[in-house]
């Protein structure tokens, strides 16, 4: 076919808008803000319609037991509060949130050692995810760096992208963040001139690494917070959730300025009300309330009436206590199978608390390439390449032990030891011959700390190509 000059007239039966040999799939591509590049489907979202599959055990999602909760008497509890106080219950509210709901956090908080908020200091927020959304947007501008440990929640990742911050990653191990780690960060990340806005820390039955910073970490975290005026968020929806001691002293119970709590009722009561908050100086709080009344209005009435109310008429210690038993047996269910059953070189954190436990696979196994195969096998995890911006985390899986009954985190378990077996045989078939299909691409080295920094998009790019 010939080529005609620009603006040629075209002839009598030629199409004169002819449709774009690859017609574009989304018409809007090149209007989305560039916020909205880096976004993309969490590890655990697109999990979800494998983990609803009745044959499928999910050792993927963090949901907690609500079934475990005394539903007829929630229930009572809801239809009371509507026909009783109905006009406010169905109305709009402050964009601060209830403050009788305020000061019974002020109460749940004290739990922790923070014994002197206020409750003028407090945001309800829609779950702690909202809670971290708001503190990102009153701190964090294109361009930022944020502290977070490696691994990190990933709706925490998910928010920090959409920010357009860049992640640095900082190094755990079995007592939660490394101090020394978090400092050297901290000085090479002055030597480049980067603004570093603040450290995000889970430092209880951590999300998904399943450990807790202990109390000498928590106080060297804190100094070194002093020395380097670094803001800390304190994401910290676990700490009632502990199998063996008392609640650990939050960090924000040793420093009042520098600290920005997040807290939730997902855990301890129920993740479908949507009931978090933000403890923050008075200030900020200001700026958080300003940018919540611009996402939301205020937060639901309902559901704040509800979990107040639940608060001041059931017994909700009690009821974390019974969570507690519950999630303790599940957690011994998935250590003592662990142990029997995994494959040499496996090996995997021991949660004192919470929901997760984190497992790193033998002889640099890949769980995300591993995934389908277990998907097969009817067992599912999280691979842990979901919780690092950075594309770390390959060898890794999050395993959630929170859901599902003892029995079946056991068969989970077995279905997983042998998932891991198997691929431990192709791998050393494969590795005898060397096509480098299983490789992945290598993690940043000590000494190359520049590689650790990324963002805004998670990277998945493998050595070939494949994402
Ligand atoms: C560490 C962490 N932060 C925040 C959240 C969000 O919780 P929610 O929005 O339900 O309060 C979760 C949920 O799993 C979490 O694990």
């Amino acid at each position: 076919m010939a080529i005609l000059p620009p603006g040629t007239p075209p002839g009598p039966g030629v199409n004169p808008h002819p449709a774009p040999r690859h017609p574009r799939l989304d018409p809007l591509a090149d209007r989305y803000a560039a916020r909205t590049h880096g976004m993309k489907t969490s590890e655990i979202r697109a999990l979800f319609s494998v983990v609803s599959r009745p044959e499928v055990v999910s050792l993927a999602g963090g949901m907690p037991a609500v079934t475990a909760l005394p539903l007829d008497a929630v229930g009572s509890m809801i239809g009371e509060l509507v026909s009783g106080m109905g006009a406010q219950t169905l109305q709009y509210g402050s964009g601060q949130g209830d403050p009788r709901l305020r000061e019974r956090i002020c109460d749940v908080m004290a739990l922790e050692g923070i014994t002197d908020a206020s409750p003028s200091e407090v945001v309800v927020t829609v779950g702690s995810q909202q809670g971290l959304d708001l503190v990102t947007r009153v701190f964090v501008d294109p361009g930022d760096v944020i502290l977070a440990e490696a691994p990190s929640y990933v709706g925490a990742l998910g928010v920090f992208q959409s920010a357009e911050a860049r992640v640095r990653h900082v190094p755990m191990d079995d007592d939660g963040l490394i101090p020394e780690a978090l400092e050297q960060a901290l000085i090479e990340c002055r030597a480049n001139g980067d603004r570093v806005k603040f450290l995000y820390t889970v430092p209880n039955y951590h999300n998904p690494a399943g450990v807790t910073l202990t109390e000498p970490r928590r106080q060297a975290v804190m100094e070194i917070a002093d020395r380097y005026d670094l803001l800390v968020v304190e994401d910290n929806p676990y700490g009632l959730l502990g199998f063996d001691r008392e609640p650990m002293r939050a960090l924000r119970a040793r420093d009042d300025r520098r600290v920005i709590y997040l807290g939730s009722f997902s855990k301890t009561f129920s993740p479908g009300l949507r009931v978090g908050w933000v403890l923050a100086p008075l200030a900020v709080r200001e700026k958080l309330v300003l940018a919540t009344e611009a996402q939301v209005l205020c937060p639901p009435s309902l559901t704040q009436y509800a979990v107040a109310r639940y608060l001041d008429t059931q017994p909700w210690r009690e009821q974390i206590k019974h969570f507690v038993e519950l999630y303790r047996e599940r957690r011994d269910a998935t250590l003592e199978s662990l142990e029997q059953l995994m494959p040499a070189g496996t090996t995997w954190t021991k949660p004192d608390g919470g929901f997760y436990v984190w497992l790193k696979l033998p002889h640099g196994l890949d769980a995300k390439l591993m995934q389908p195969r277990a998907v097969n096998a009817h067992v599912a995890y999280v691979p842990g390449i979901g919780f690092y911006a950075d594309g770390g985390g390959r060898e890794y899986m999050r395993l959630s032990y929170c859901y599902p009954e003892p029995d079946e985190i056991r068969e989970g378990v077995r279905r997983l030891a042998r998932v891991i077996e198997a691929e431990l045989d192709l791998h050393s078939t494969f590795d005898a011959v060397d096509t480098g299909t299983f490789r992945a691409a290598a993690r940043p080295t000590p000494g190359h700390e520049a590689e650790n920094m990324v963002g805004p998009a998670n990277s998945d790019t493998y050595e070939d190509g494949r994402a």
